[in-house]
């Protein structure tokens, strides 16, 4: 059977600043989507990470299809009207126009889609991460497709050695999908150059060289390319498919060990390390610090198991501890250095008006003759 998972994630409001939605938000969305099952979709799921809400819809209608992005822009409009009547924050933030366009893409909220024939069992992971950016799950993928010293199986499984191919895409090119592909390992180098540019170069999907099946796909729109300015970070969703032909899951969720340090924090412009939590977080610490949940499922004939939650484990207690020192750490040093994102990525506008503000003052001196400060 030919089937398509479908996640649309928006933030369209919160409680208390921008830390988690509402009961009543989150059943609004979830009473608009179980509208449509038996219908347009045979099943699906409501995840929250942080303050996003993230539909994963299951369908056979394919990528990109009009009525399904329909059905989810409806319920973030219906969960925007239950976040205005409540008050909470930010009501309706990442729906940046008013009516729908005929696909979501471009819209505000962030989509991740995949089609593939249904595997006899068919096990997927989905991934949710707020408060950083599209290329938070840059280091991750390459690690679990593409590094052995993480993926055992790229030595042990004949399928998996096969090895990968990377569609990389340039986030900062705003006239279309700018897109490479790279195969790994040929070409590990080159794509390392790419992906170490987690602001521009993002890991768009994956695909498995030995069955030409596709691995992996991220949401990749940048919120701040589309509408100009700030309106919230780009909190980005992923689907990974696992076992046999790729990754196992345990060497898909293994590099979120990392804690590694990515763009977003407060204000979407500060480094922070992305911290692997449970099902129900909240933001909190310097809102963040940045965080990433999973959600576990098989999809067969169209109907989801239950969701697993793999960061529900005592191993995963200690990345978070370390996580937590990881954000302290560079907190301490406030707006210095690498522990506030370059000029280009910062997300508010406040510093642009000090440096424009400050450059007319600036002057050009001959070396031997500074200003004389006492009298
Ligand atoms: C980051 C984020 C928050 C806000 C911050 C200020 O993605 O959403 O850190 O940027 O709380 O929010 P405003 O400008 O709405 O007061
Ligand atoms: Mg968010
Ligand atoms: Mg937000």
């Amino acid at each position: 059977m030919t089937t398509t998972l479908s996640i649309i994630k928006a933030d369209v409001g919160s409680i208390a600043g921008h830390a988690t939605p509402s009961k009543p938000l989150l059943a609004t969305v979830h009473e608009h989507i179980a509208g449509a099952v038996g219908g347009l979709i045979s099943d699906f799921f409501v995840g929250v990470t942080g303050d996003d809400i993230a539909i994963l819809m299951v369908h056979t209608r394919g990528v990109g299809d009009e009525e399904i992005h329909h059905l989810a822009w409806d319920a973030f409009k219906a969960g925007t009207r239950t976040a205005k009547a409540q008050g909470l924050y930010g009501a309706g933030q990442d729906l940046l126009i008013d009516a729908f366009s005929g696909n979501i893409k471009g819209l505000g909220p962030a989509v991740a889609e995949m089609e593939f024939d249904e595997r006899p069992n068919e096990p997927f992971l989905m991934f949710g991460a707020d408060k950083t950016e599209p290329g938070a799950y840059n280091l991750p993928l390459y690690l679990a497709f593409a590094d052995p010293m993480n993926t055992s199986g790229l030595l042990l499984s004949p399928e998996i050695n096969q090895g990968f191919r990377f569609r990389v895409m340039d986030v900062n090119y705003t006239q279309g999908d700018r897109v490479i592909e790279l195969d790994a390992p040929e070409e590990l180098y080159d794509l390392a150059a790419l992906l170490r540019d987690n602001d521009r170069y993002v890991v768009e999907s994956i695909w498995s060289r030995h069955s030409g099946e596709q691995a992996a796909v991220v949401s990749t729109q940048r919120l701040h390319n589309i509408a100009g300015k700030y309106t919230g970070k780009d909190d980005p969703v992923m689907l990974v498919r696992v076992q046999k032909d790729f990754p196992a899951t345990g060497e898909i969720l293994a590099p979120f060990a990392v804690a590694h340090y990515v763009g977003g924090f407060m204000r979407g412009s500060h480094v922070g390390p992305l911290m692997p939590v449970r099902d129900g977080t909240k933001c909190s610490y310097f809102d963040g610090p940045p965080i990433v949940c999973c959600f576990g499922f098989c999809v067969h004939n169209g109907k989801l198991t239950d969701a697993i939650d793999p960061f529900d484990h005592p191993f995963w207690d200690t990345v978070r501890t370390r996580a937590a020192e990881k954000a302290m750490e560079i907190r301490r040093q406030g707006f210095s250095g690498a522990a506030m994102l370059p000029y280009s990525e910062l997300e508010y506008g406040g510093i642009v008006n000090i440096m424009e503000r400050l450059q007319p003052r600036f002057e050009i001196k001959a070396p031997a003759t500074p200003t004389a400060i006492v009298g």
